[in-house]
């Protein structure tokens, strides 16, 4: 089939390339002249493991080409995904603007009978609103394009697993002529057995905010449980694990730490909240889980008050600047905002991470950086773990020990083992453990 993306980040990307690895033809479309050369040469604009190979192929194979011409990419499709960004606008509400830039753009080339996929994560009533501008800008083909909503859960870090082997696909749409051409671009996968979920589209879109929101949730759920722990001397650790193994609740999503950041959680869950009051619905839980999540870097700030007194003047060690592990993201990382919180405090913050190093420079300038978690830790007077990355399983616990000023360590995201730290010569402390005995 004929594919078109329009915005090549990380969802538009990811979809371009696992379209074309599932044996359609794809051109994606971006606005952004840069990142597209950097797309013809078959590299990825960030870091997400897997996607170098999966791009390479793709382009090789002639299956993927990139295009900065909407009409271009548009013309003879039969699938539009439309993926361009929807950032938070100033009242924390989605800002539609370039969904709806898009949307008008691609209907002036699109011929009937093609299908308008919204991919990028929109407030349910969007697809109403897209069909609107379709009545207004292209009455004479209205009746024959149709828009569909199938949003996008890759997580990054695993998002080429997540788009090639996804847990389930969501379609939602308003006739069986959409559903049918759905099911056919999604065909190779729904052969190896991916549940396929047909819903209404405003099921669909609300969905994708009601699941990000859950999920959140869950988290500032385990969050506040670690408060509760280290009152009560009991191990959030132990706790997760204990309400994890009831099925009816899961393993996932209760992992205590710094919280939660990222593009899509902070931006989503104020959205959702936002839209359920506009709907006349006051949902006051999220304002909750928002509070209980920024609540996980005061913490950490008084831990580390409790180990070295002032912040002013003080050399904190930093491991981990982006959001999570296995990413280069650094967009509302919880690691960065702890990072200007201590800066703002006085302390000299020296960073490292294993992707994220020029991303974090460019988003706060005072950080100073180091190349491995050695060199950041010479001097320091306190070690602060930040980002789960596995590798910080790893560290030579003696060696940083010796090269920091003061022995002193916030484990944020509850990575290391207590004893360990504290044979190593560490005061050690985490989120909701208690203490080494
Ligand atoms: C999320 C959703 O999972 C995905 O389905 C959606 O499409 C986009 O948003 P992502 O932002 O890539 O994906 O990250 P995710 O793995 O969900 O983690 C979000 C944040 O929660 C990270 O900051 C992570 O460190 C934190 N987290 C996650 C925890 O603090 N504890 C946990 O137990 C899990």
């Amino acid at each position: 089939m004929h594919i078109s993306v329009i915005g090549t980040g990380h969802v538009g990307l990811l979809t371009a390339v696992s379209m074309a690895a599932i044996g359609h033809d794809v051109v994606a479309e971006d606005i952004d002249h840069e990142k597209m050369e950097i797309l013809q040469l078959g590299r990825a604009p960030f870091f997400e493991p897997g996607l170098d190979v999966l791009l390479d192929e793709a382009i090789r194979s002639g299956k993927l080409r990139f295009s900065t011409d909407v009409e271009d990419a548009t013309q003879g499709a039969d699938v539009v995904f439309i993926c361009v960004g929807t950032p938070a606008g100033a009242n924390g509400e989605a800002n539609l603007v370039a969904v709806e830039k898009a949307t008008q753009e691609v209907i002036r080339h699109v011929r009937p009978g093609t299908v308008l996929v919204e991919k990028s994560t929109v407030p349910a009533g969007t697809a109403a609103r897209i069909e609107r501008v379709i009545a207004m800008e292209r009455p004479d083909i209205a009746a024959e394009l149709y828009v569909v909503s199938n949003p996008e859960f890759l997580r990054e870090g695993r998002a080429v697993q997540d788009c090639l082997e996804p847990d389930r696909i969501l379609v939602g749409a308003g006739s069986r002529r959409a559903f049918n051409v759905m099911r056919r671009v999604y065909q190779p996968l729904l052969d190896k057995n991916v549940a396929l979920i047909e819903t209404n589209i405003s099921t669909s879109e609300l969905s994708k905010h009601a699941c990000n929101a859950f999920l959140a949730l869950k988290i500032s759920y385990a969050n506040a449980m670690a408060r509760i722990c280290e009152r009560a001397g009991a191990d959030v650790e132990a706790v997760a694990e204990i309400m994890g193994s009831d099925p009816r609740i899961g393993q996932d999503f209760l992992k205590a730490g710094l919280g939660w950041g990222g593009y899509c959680f902070p931006k989503d869950l104020t959205a959702f909240r936002l839209l359920a009051s506009r709907l006349g619905y006051d949902f006051p839980l999220l304002a909750e889980v928002e509070r209980i999540n920024s609540e996980a870097v005061d913490v950490a700030i008084e831990k580390l008050r409790s180990c070295v007194w002032n912040l002013e003047g003080k050399r904190i060690a930093l491991l981990g600047l982006s959001f999570k592990a296995g990413t280069d993201d650094v967009r509302f990382s919880p690691a960065l905002v702890l990072a200007r919180r201590m800066i703002e405090e006085g302390a000299v913050v020296i960073g490292y991470d294993p992707e994220a190093r020029n991303n974090a420079l460019k988003e706060l300038t005072s950080l100073k950086v180091a190349t491995n978690p050695y060199d950041a830790a010479r001097g320091a007077h306190c070690i602060v773990i930040a980002t789960d990355w596995p590798e910080f399983r790893d560290l030579d616990l003696a060696k940083l020990r010796e090269l920091a000023t003061y022995p002193m360590m916030v484990d944020a995201r509850n990575l290391l083992d207590p004893l360990e730290a504290k044979k190593a010569g560490f005061h050690y402390d985490s989120m909701g453990r208690s203490a080494p005995s």
